[in-house]
């Protein structure tokens, strides 16, 4: 636990609460694997990536050999006013994956915050159509542009974009079908919300930090399909979801509709800064000197995402993704009968949401749960707008014998949670979202 001088305790003095979203005094010195080492060289399973930034783990050598390589003689420094091969061959390669995509071609940022953002920006100034649709609990980043399109509680004190139109995500636990959904935006288009003046449709295949809502099925099919039907343009924001974590290389593919954007970020970098945004050729070069920053396509970022991507192919780990995900799953949903605080049990591959019951509001049992699962050696973090679902994306390499023993933890955090032995004073300096 941190003391005075520890380096937790210098990181509240040294850096801004700003950018922080803690759950418990964690501080790193480095990691390995599937695991992360603290400054008292504690190890700890974690089950976060990072917020599935790390999607190969920690120092795999793949990633280290690709990045030192590149780092050694970089190829310039940026895409803006040089190209370089590494960042054509990652375009090359990011399209390889996206066959039913055919006349597109890709934008490099560093986050999935800026390529939402320029989503946004680059459809609403070639289509001349201002307005947009996203989901209530969406997370598109954490930009002002990305901000104005999202409908996360967190974000409350945002500036939301004015042509913005938010509608529910359904949640089948909730019973929630989408019909209602798909009912009420149809009488909005023929009401308050003239769909030819709406540009886009941002979807999240699963709602992540909205609370980890799996679709019913069919639904986003129907929804892609009725605003098609108006010539809008499908975003699928697969930033969190993307690149084989679900089981599938992309996970729109789970829902049966074809996007006409993809974002990608977080795991494509492995860890390193780096985002990539596939459009339309059309839209995607409507304009020049419109949505760059310096570094973008910096040859030692795009080197660790090239060396990502040829793992992922390599070690088959959408296929690892899909098992291992599935034998979480099952423990997980096993955990149901012991404990009558979890509600459900829900995800894709190795993306998984645990939604405790709320009746207790004023007791946080996430944050209590998450608390409790980093004294017990492991790492993961909650979401939801109700601040009430556990949320488990691994790195990609997870093993079998790694996830039994998140399951044991877990199963036994969740115990102590229930049994009053976490208190709300071990939590309070700890807010999360
Ligand atoms: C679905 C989704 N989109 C976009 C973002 C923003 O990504 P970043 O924080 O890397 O900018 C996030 C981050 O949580 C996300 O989950």
């Amino acid at each position: 636990m941190a003391g005075a001088n520890s380096l937790y305790a210098r990181d509240a003095s040294a850096i801004a609460g700003l950018q922080k979203l803690r759950f418990f005094p964690l501080a790193l010195e480095s990691g390995a694997g599937a695991y992360v080492v603290d400054d008292e060289g504690r190890r700890l399973l974690d089950l976060s990536a990072a917020w599935g930034a790390a999607s190969l783990g920690y120092g795999h050598p793949a990633i280290v050999e690709a990045v030192c390589h590149a780092v050694s003689a970089p190829a310039g420094a940026s895409i803006l006013s040089a190209t370089h091969r590494g960042a054509v061959e990652l375009a090359e390669a990011i399209l390889v994956t996206l066959p039913e995509l055919p006349d597109h071609c890709v934008w490099f940022g560093h986050s999935g915050s800026d390529a939402n953002e320029t989503a946004f920006r680059a459809i609403a100034a070639a289509t001349g159509r201002r307005r947009v649709i996203a989901f209530r609990g969406a997370y598109h980043g954490g930009t002002a542009g990305s901000m104005a399109i999202s409908g996360h509680a967190v974000q409350s004190h945002a500036a939301r974009a004015e042509g913005l139109t938010l509608i529910s995500y359904p949640n089948p636990y909730h019973g929630e079908d989408g019909e209602a959904v798909l009912a009420g935006l149809a009488q909005q288009f023929e009401t308050t919300l003239p769909p030819q003046e709406v540009g886009a449709l941002f979807i999240e295949p699963i709602q992540s930090d909205g609370g980890f809502i799996v679709p019913p099925p069919g639904f986003l099919k129907r929804l892609v399909e009725m605003c098609r039907a108006h010539g809008i343009l499908i975003v699928s924001d697969e930033v969190k979801v993307g690149l084989a974590r679900t089981g599938l290389m992309h996970c729109f593919r789970h829902e049966g509709f074809t996007p006409d954007f993809v974002c990608l970020g977080k795991g494509l970098g492995g860890g390193m800064a780096i985002s990539a945004l596939v459009g339309p050729r059309a839209i995607m070069n409507h304009a020049t000197a419109f949505a760059m920053q310096t570094l973008h396509g910096n040859p030692v970022s795009v080197a660790a995402a090239t060396a990502v991507l040829k793992t992922i192919e390599d070690e088959k780990l959408a296929g690892n993704a899909s098992t291992v995900g599935r034998f979480l799953l099952d423990g997980l949903t096993a955990l149901k009968s012991r404990h009558r605080m979890v509600g459900d049990v829900r995800g894709r591959g190795l993306a998984i949401g645990i939604e405790l019951l709320t009746e207790d509001p004023a007791g946080r049992r996430a944050a209590k749960t998450v608390f409790r699962a980093w004294e017990l050696g492991l790492v993961l973090y909650y979401v939801g707008i109700n601040s009430n679902v556990l949320e488990l994306t691994p790195p990609l390499i997870l093993t079998e014998a790694q996830a039994s023993d998140a399951i044991a933890i877990l199963d036994r955090a969740i115990a102590d949670v229930e049994q009053g032995l976490v208190s709300d004073d071990a939590i309070r300096d700890f807010a999360g979202w």
